[in-house]
């Protein structure tokens, strides 16, 4: 199990972004990690995978365990050998290396070579449409082929926890819904569990189990994901939808701020 415990962080010593973010990824589970732009959210997945000190951020305060064990203080690559692997956001691939070439990047730290074929066939299995592209140039998929593949890579490496940063983003509402549901398969076929980060609060709550919500650089709500879905505020304020009239009063927007801020 993962465990964040009050994680604050800062940038370049001087940037303040999270001020005390908990959070648990039990075992096996899906956990969403939703909120607007700027809220915090690919800090926190960056504190966990040990990607922080690219981009001279550092965790200042709190801590983070996987199985009981500290492990803010490991890096990056100690972190990936643990299980804990992040698909980064923007489908980072390599653009000049093939599809399946990107794919076995994927396993590179594993010591289980022999299964990594194995593997290939179940990503492949996931993703037919990678199979198709195996030997075409990385760098010229489509958006949506590159979040696949970004996505199998993390695959490939046969993690225990997979981290997600806003798969839907910029992709067709279609081919969303087919990434969510192979995502779902994985998670119930490996039980792997996932950390997903997402804006599409809709999509992210149709398949996690339980979800925390960030704003500005704290958890103001968390709760099951039925719990959410029917929450006025998560419907208001992130889903677009509301039972209580479209137009909120300042007053009650306040009062929202102000419940905001004491939760
Ligand atoms: N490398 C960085 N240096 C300084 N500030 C950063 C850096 N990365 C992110 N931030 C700031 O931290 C805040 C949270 O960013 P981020 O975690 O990317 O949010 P989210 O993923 O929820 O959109 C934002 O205000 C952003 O400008
Ligand atoms: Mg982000």
């Amino acid at each position: 199990m993962l465990k964040l415990n009050n994680i604050e962080v800062a940038y370049l010593n001087v940037i303040r972004v999270l001020h005390g973010v908990s959070l648990n990824v039990e075992d096996g589970s899906i956990v969403a990690l939703l909120g607007a732009n700027g809220a915090g959210k690919s800090t926190t997945l960056k504190a966990i995978s040990g990607l922080l000190h690219v981009e001279e951020g550092e965790v200042t305060d709190g801590s983070i365990e996987w199985n009981g064990e500290r492990m803010d203080n490991k890096s990056a690559e100690e972190i990936g050998k643990l299980g804990i692997i992040q698909a980064l956001e923007g489908r980072r691939v390599f653009g000049h290396l093939t599809t399946e070439e990107n794919l076995l990047v994927g396993a590179y730290h594993r010591k289980d070579r022999h299964t990594v074929k194995e593997d290939l066939k179940m990503v492949y299995d996931y993703f037919p449409r990678l199979k198709e592209l195996r030997h075409n140039t990385a760098g010229y998929l489509s958006g949506g082929e590159q979040q696949m593949l970004v996505i199998g890579r993390a695959m490939m490496a046969a993690p225990k926890l997979m981290m997600l940063d806003e798969p839907s983003l910029g992709l067709a509402p279609l081919l969303v819904e087919e990434i969510y549901n192979i995502i779902q398969r994985f998670n119930t076929e490996h039980k792997t569990s996932v950390l997903l980060v997402e804006q599409n609060v809709r999509i992210a709550l149709s398949i996690a189990h339980y979800g925390y919500v960030v704003e500005n650089g704290r958890v103001v709500l968390d709760g099951s994901a039925d719990f959410l879905k029917n929450n006025e505020d998560v419907k208001e304020f992130y889903m677009g939808l509301s039972t209580v009239g479209t137009k909120k009063s300042y007053r009650e927007v306040k009062h929202y701020k102000r419940r905001k801020r004491w939760l």
